[in-house]
């Protein structure tokens, strides 16, 4: 008995020993080896490389957002999107609105979703056309968008919330689905970049997706007046106490919205092609 035991350890021992050989346990340095995938700040590494420190605290919310958002659909409906945006952590006060999809992005082709953002307004595009334009108010103060962004581009299910207030739920029989990106571009002034910051500025408050020229504001006008059919504006239901500064339609009459911000047009569903002047790109 005791003879048997001898023997599995050193069977144990000549295999640990091979182990070691053939492993290289130095340590991988933290910049070498690993990404951070999230926590910003409340993840700090040493000046060594070697170690890293974790701090936990209480989750400050303060990020800045804007959104396109294709909400679904079910069967026989049309789709619909939504724009948002969010600023230094104001999600409390979403300022969504939706409409129509004029288009069917599934078998249509290729659309183009684009967001123009300046230090003085925010447009959204779709297939060229602007659909939104939120002017910044002094009174905005930080729900304005003013940090260093990213594109992020995703899929998620929105059962509880998205298709028609939650009411219909993503069927997984029907799983995998699929968003495809392509074509992605991006200019601007790079946040890293301490060169000229104002030039890059004026190039971009003067270029074509940031000028709301009279024809656009025309087409963008006609869009709405076809396919919104949400706005957090009009919603006294959700904000009672809020006003958004930055909502200077009112006085085109609130009668054309139920209080809860929901359009009471029958708006149009559409697979014809979006109009636009051929000077709007
Ligand atoms: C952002 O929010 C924090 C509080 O969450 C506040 O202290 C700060 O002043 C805000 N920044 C701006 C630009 O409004």
């Amino acid at each position: 008995m005791a003879a048997a035991s001898a023997l599995l350890m050193a069977a144990l021992a000549v295999f640990a020993a091979a182990a070691a050989a053939a492993l290289d346990t130095s340590p991988v340095p933290f910049d070498a080896g690993y990404a951070p995938l999230f926590g910003g700040d409340n993840l700090v590494r040493s000046a060594d490389g070697r170690s890293v420190t974790l701090k936990l605290d209480r989750y400050t919310e303060n990020h800045d957002e804007l959104d396109f958002e294709l909400l679904g659909n079910r069967r026989g409906h049309g789709w619909r999107v939504q724009t948002n945006m969010y600023g230094n952590g104001s999600t409390a006060r979403g300022r969504e609105e939706r409409y129509h999809l004029p288009v069917e992005p599934t078998v249509a082709g290729v659309h183009r979703y684009a967001i123009a953002w300046t230090p003085n307004n925010i447009v959204f595009y779709l297939d060229g056309v602007p659909i939104r334009e939120v002017v910044r108010v002094p009174s905005m103060g930080g729900d304005f968008p003013s940090k260093p962004m990213s594109v992020y581009a995703t899929i998620w299910d929105g059962s509880a919330w998205a298709t028609d207030g939650g009411k219909y739920k993503v069927d997984y029989a029907y799983a995998p689905f699929a968003a495809e990106f392509s074509d992605l571009v991006l200019s601007g002034c790079d946040a890293s970049s301490v060169a000229d910051p104002e030039g890059c500025q004026v190039d971009l408050l003067t270029h074509d997706v940031a000028v709301m020229a009279p024809s656009k504001r025309a087409a963008m006008r006609g869009f709405r007046e076809q396919y919104l059919t949400y706005t957090a504006c009009r919603d006294r239901v959700r904000y009672k106490t809020t006003v958004f500064p930055e909502c200077d339609d009112l006085a085109n009459g609130d009668s054309s919205f139920h209080l809860w911000g929901e359009s009471k047009k029958k708006r149009r569903r559409s697979s014809s092609p979006l109009q636009y002047s051929s000077s709007m790109q």
